[in-house]
């Protein structure tokens, strides 16, 4: 059996750090991409070199793109697409927006030539609407276009959960729906420790400080390191969805996925539960909410259509 194939694109700390945990994990051989000349070759060979203290034979090549040839990605199973801007001083929200939307647009049409039949995971930001954009660029089935959030906003939640309850993150699952944005929605009803509800163990106050924190999670990350954002717990979350489609786990997780009526959204690219497997986003979960956190994911959606509208997607 051959080896699985990654393609990363954007070597920065996430898609970097996206690139290692591959490797590590031995999950599939990784071409790690970027625009700059020597720093994906550098890097890739440096992981290689980890190998034989790991133990991975996972192998890892690093090219640039800069001159337009991909071609090194062809039959990728996987393309995880990290390049783009971080927002820099006088940058409005649009700015990145269209800056990054030019980014995500390039790649995708080189990405789709030489790998027509892979899955995309786009992280790059705004989150929604570039998943969006990548969905349209494509022209793939909605199935093979996803977007990573859910996984990175849970996590957070989780991390919170466990501080607050002095309890082990294995005993946490939380879940967060809607938008990669501060008006993302954190299900406490739906959030356990052991199977336990998070209501039913916690007083309303501290659950919404944990739903607070976790909507500003990323912005939080940014302020301590003054330069750039998270990439740590990004990148773990990027790799559980290569790893379940990958080993075609059925694994439900949050994800950014192009939704066709169901909760009541249509045409938008929004977080919720879906069902991955080698087909990539193979069924999205419909769960039961109430009229409050329904009015909040429809909150969150209308802020994802509003970017989207600026493109014209
Ligand atoms: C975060 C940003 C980078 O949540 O989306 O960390």
């Amino acid at each position: 059996m051959s080896r699985k194939k990654v393609t990363v694109v954007g070597g920065g700390f996430v898609g970097s750090t996206t690139a290692q945990r591959i490797v590590d994990k031995e999950l599939a051989d990784v071409v790690l991409t970027d625009i700059l000349e020597g720093a994906p070759a550098g890097k890739a060979l440096d992981m290689m070199e980890s190998g034989p203290i790991t133990g991975t034979d996972s192998r890892a090549t690093g090219i640039s793109t800069g001159n337009g040839d991909y071609s090194a990605t062809a039959g990728s199973d996987v393309v995880v697409i990290t390049a783009g801007f971080p927002r820099k001083p006088g940058m409005s929200r649009d700015d990145l927006l269209k800056a990054n939307y030019d980014v995500v647009k390039a790649v995708v049409e080189q990405i789709v030539k030489h790998s027509p039949n892979c899955i995309l995971i786009v992280v790059t930001n705004p989150l929604d609407a570039m998943a969006q954009a990548a969905l349209k660029v494509s022209c793939f089935p909605k199935n093979r276009v996803l977007g990573m959030a859910g996984v990175l906003d849970s996590a957070r939640m989780s991390t919170f959960v466990a501080m607050e309850c002095k309890v082990s993150v294995e005993n946490v699952h939380s879940f967060v729906l809607g938008g990669h944005g501060d008006d993302m929605v954190p299900l406490p009803r739906y959030s356990t420790v052991a199977g336990i509800p998070l209501p039913d163990l916690l007083p309303k106050e501290r659950i919404d400080a944990i739903v607070e924190r976790t909507r500003k999670g990323g912005a939080e990350i940014v302020n301590l390191l003054k330069t750039g954002s998270a990439y740590y717990a990004p990148s773990a979350a990027a790799v559980e969805m290569v790893e379940a489609i990958l080993k075609d786990k059925k694994k439900i997780l949050p994800c950014a996925v192009y939704l066709d009526g169901e909760y009541g959204i249509k045409g938008l690219f929004v977080g919720v539960p879906v069902k991955l497997g080698a087909n990539g986003a193979e069924e999205i979960i419909q769960i039961k909410l109430t009229a409050e956190e329904n009015a909040a994911l429809q909150k969150s959606s209308a802020s994802v259509r509003e970017l989207v509208s600026v493109l014209g997607l």
